[in-house]
């Protein structure tokens, strides 16, 4: 080929290249156009395979001619690339595909577990870094461990068919978690820290402050020279760091066969701050943890020396201190599927809590 044809093919090369770029309409088309082109097998790439035939004065130019018009080539490809890819990006944007990889995602709403639960998990982690294991009892019961091995004779009103749900079987469903005592007595020997939550039964007319199923929290601690200051102690702590504020406490005399003595523990009430309101029937106080030293004859039941092992016992009312905790009045919307006025209250708690009402 001589020059002036060489420069003739190029010259036809250029007008087809930029008539088939102006058509690509899409970069992967403008890819191939480039290929077929500047590729090595391409009509220009392979202008200088042959570059050998031409007279050896003469290569210097026939390759500056080939190179020049690869160049031009090269470029008018880049102009429509960049065309091409700033009318893709404007239709996306167009079809509101605005996808930006930074922004941080949108959460979905999970809802939350039951406010019940989730003091119990409260009073669980509490009470595991005071050395508790949590246990488990069954809510089905037998007499024996309901009743009997927690010193509570057969004539007590507390065995009374009013109070308990008695199953066909001679079983009953567990009128209290004290039964997880003389189990856990059973099952580690002392000494022992255990707590134990869970489900109770009693056979109540239902009203805002009794429902026939609700949650305690047993608690027992059994070791060498135990006193009720030590109880007292860690009631006061415990119901401190529910509340995440200092709650005041103080005891009086309970009554419970399977203590002795028994004392009732009672918080300063977080509705009103200790005024008096209807929640604490105006005397600035509520019962929350009825508890006392375990009673040698429990001990006796769960194969414990008495004169060598002492304890402290106690059942935290879980409902009423998750009532407490989220401003809930009525006990009733806690076993509903109702969730409107849980949420409501959870929402106000915040003044419920602080006393500011
Ligand atoms: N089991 C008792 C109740 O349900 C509470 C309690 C537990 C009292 C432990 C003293 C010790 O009322």
């Amino acid at each position: 080929m001589d020059v002036e044809t060489l420069n003739r093919t190029i010259a036809e090369i250029e007008a087809k290249t930029a008539a088939a770029a102006a058509a690509a309409g899409s970069v992967d088309v403008l890819r191939a156009v480039e290929s077929g082109v500047l590729g090595k097998k391409g009509t220009l790439g392979s202008l200088l395979a042959n570059i050998r035939e031409y007279p050896a004065e003469q290569r210097g130019q026939v390759g500056q001619i080939v190179n020049a018009a690869k160049g031009r080539v090269q470029e008018l490809i880049n102009a429509r690339k960049a065309e091409l890819e700033a009318a893709a990006g404007a239709a996306d944007a167009a079809a509101g595909d605005t996808f930006d990889p930074t922004v941080p995602g949108r959460r979905g709403k999970l809802g939350s577990v039951h406010p019940v639960t989730a003091v119990q998990w409260e009073v669980e982690r509490i009470f595991q870094r005071l050395g508790f294991t949590v246990e488990a009892g069954p809510e089905m019961e037998t007499e024996y461990y309901n009743f009997e091995a927690l010193n509570i004779p057969a004539d007590h009103p507390a065995r009374d068919v009013q109070d308990t749900f008695w199953l066909a079987s001679g079983m009953c469903l567990r009128t209290q978690t004290s039964p997880v005592q003389v189990r856990s007595m059973e099952k580690f020997g002392p000494p022992l820290r255990i707590i134990a939550p869970g489900r109770c039964f009693r056979n109540e007319t239902v009203d805002a402050s009794h429902a026939t199923t609700f949650h305690q929290v047993e608690g027992l601690l059994i070791d060498r020279d135990i006193s009720l200051a030590h109880l007292i102690a860690l009631a006061q702590t415990l119901l401190s760091e529910v509340m995440h504020r200092e709650v005041k406490v103080r005891t009086r005399p309970g009554y419970f066969p399977f203590v002795e003595p028994g004392i009732e523990i009672d918080m300063n009430c977080q509705i009103c701050g200790g005024q008096g309101c209807p929640t604490c029937k105006h005397s600035g106080w509520l019962e929350i943890l009825p508890a006392g030293m375990v009673h040698p004859n429990v001990l006796r039941a769960g194969g414990i020396d008495a004169d060598e092992w002492s304890g402290f016992a106690f059942g935290l009312g879980l409902t009423r201190l998750a009532m407490m905790k989220y401003g809930i009045k009525d006990i009733r919307v806690l076993n509903s599927g109702d969730i409107r006025p849980i949420v409501g209250a959870a929402r106000l708690s915040g003044v419920v809590l602080g006393g500011r009402e």
